[in-house]
């Protein structure tokens, strides 16, 4: 067991060299953000460029129109990434039709856009379908995926009641919203970088003496402090941040533990693994923290667009065993939103296998939010804890390859204790608490 240990301890050590330079060497900044009138302008370009992309994926799942209605209030999910920018929710009865841009309709916008409160929609819709005939019309009426299935019911019946004999050419295609939803343009990227970089800056902010008193700061207090100060920076949040105290525990952790921060506490929120430490050379947590940024580089070998969300998980947690490595994978894209489209690789609950969202293909223009944790046994604390790291990568086409946006996380961040003058500490960012 003992040299089982000590040569995984060496291997790592060698990944750890190899990848030295993925945690970024200089302390993050806030970056700010482009007016909002500014932002408006980009947020457009970028919807725009989406937009064109809808007639190739159409073609691809042999669509011919796209047909999405709603009211005000009761959006479909598609929505969001279809509005212009100054747009919020859509107003009346809003019906858009996407389709082909080939016979009939070649000239006309796409999606052609309604907005009705007078019934004159329906039949102007079936006018349009009289002379475009389409085979096959995608409605959102997904079962099971969010993104194509946002189709009120009662919007449902109402089309049922309105289209005619088009209702029998219905059909649910969720991978046209899953596609189109997941789908980044070039242009984001670097709005990405800076805003990884604000978040990596909040971190290395909240996990310092500046937020942290030991004794007396709370994990909720940690919690708000990210929250004010998100206001500040212009930025929102998508989840409450979850600050807690790692112990063999505390997991999955849907809200943060409520702790006194203490010295020696090793500390988790949502975008990375803090930590706070006694002992002046912790290597039971460095090591945790080698072994779950190894997890990472193998599931970024294995993903492979194409493969489903299962088929990446299966080969990474064979390559784990052969490696020695025990831990979980609950790896998902994100864009649009948090939890964007596609497929998902393992949840909290599922490990193993993730019907529905783990059979999707993995698509290759999407970021993803590697997220995962490793188990380590921790000597120096008798115990085995969960090193869980979160880190967003993007697929650069070049070296087709998926590549961390910013960085990932390699080293600790520090909490200093509240009297500098008992401090002793390494280059090394590993966190270190001198007693009082
Ligand atoms: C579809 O047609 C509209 C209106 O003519 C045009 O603006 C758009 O660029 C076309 N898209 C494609 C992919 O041809
Ligand atoms: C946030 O917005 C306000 C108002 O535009 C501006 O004064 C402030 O500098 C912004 N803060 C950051 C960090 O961008
Ligand atoms: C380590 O933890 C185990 C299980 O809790 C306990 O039985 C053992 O005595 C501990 N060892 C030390 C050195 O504290
Ligand atoms: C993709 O990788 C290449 C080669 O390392 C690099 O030059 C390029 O900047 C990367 N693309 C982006 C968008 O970072
Ligand atoms: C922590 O304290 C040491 C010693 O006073 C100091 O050199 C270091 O810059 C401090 N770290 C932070 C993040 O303030």
């Amino acid at each position: 067991m003992l040299q089982v240990f000590v040569l995984l301890q060496v291997a790592l050590l060698s990944f750890r060299i190899a990848n030295a330079q993925l945690h970024p060497s200089t302390p993050a900044h806030y970056r700010r953000l482009p007016s909002l009138r500014e932002q408006a302008a980009i947020l457009d370009i970028w919807r725009d460029e989406r937009l064109e992309t809808i007639p190739s994926l159409l073609s691809k799942y042999r669509i011919d129109a796209w047909l999405i209605s709603q009211r005000e209030y009761a959006e479909d999910t598609l929505w969001w990434s279809v509005k212009d920018a100054t747009e919020y929710a859509p107003h009346r009865r809003t019906v858009l039709l996407f389709h082909t841009n080939t016979s009939s309709l070649a000239g006309r916008s796409n999606p052609i856009r309604w907005v009705d409160n007078t019934g004159d929609v329906w039949p102007e819709l079936r006018t349009i379908f009289d002379s475009y005939r389409p085979q096959r019309i995608a409605l959102n009426t997904d079962k099971y995926i969010a993104f194509g299935g946002g189709l009120h019911v009662g919007e449902y019946e109402n089309l049922m009641e309105e289209l005619g004999e088009w209702t029998e050419r219905a059909v649910n295609e969720p991978m046209l919203g899953v596609e189109y939803i997941a789908a980044r343009v070039p242009g984001q990227l670097q709005y990405y970088r800076d805003l990884q970089e604000t978040t990596w800056a909040l971190v290395e902010e909240a996990f310092s003496e500046k937020v942290v008193t030991p004794g007396v700061t709370t994990t909720e207090d940690v919690e708000w402090w990210f929250r004010e100060k998100m206001l500040l920076l212009n930025v929102s949040t998508w989840n409450h941040p979850r600050v807690s105290v790692i112990t063999p525990e505390s997991f999955p952790g849907w809200s943060g533990t409520k702790d006194v921060i203490q010295e020696g506490d090793l500390l988790h929120v949502d975008f990375g693994i803090t930590a706070m430490e006694r002992d002046r050379r912790p290597s039971g947590l460095k090591v945790g923290m080698q072994k779950a940024n190894r997890m990472q580089t193998i599931v970024l070998e294995n993903m492979k667009a194409g493969k489903t969300g299962n088929q990446v998980l299966q080969e990474c947690l064979v390559r784990m065993k052969a490696e020695g490595i025990r831990g979980q994978i609950y790896s998902h894209p994100i864009g649009d939103w948090g939890h964007a489209p596609g497929a998902v690789m393992g949840f909290t609950n599922l490990p193993e296998f993730v019907p529905i969202l783990g059979e999707l293909p993995i698509l290759p223009n999407t970021y993803y939010s590697i997220e995962l944790y490793a188990y380590h046994f921790v000597e120096e604390r008798n115990e085995t804890l969960r090193f869980r790291v979160e880190e967003n990568v993007f697929w650069n086409a070049t070296t087709e390859k998926w590549q961390f946006v910013y960085g990932r996380q390699e080293r600790y961040h520090l909490v200093n204790a509240t009297h500098p003058s008992s401090f002793q500490l390494e280059a090394e960012p590993l966190l270190f608490v001198q007693p009082r």
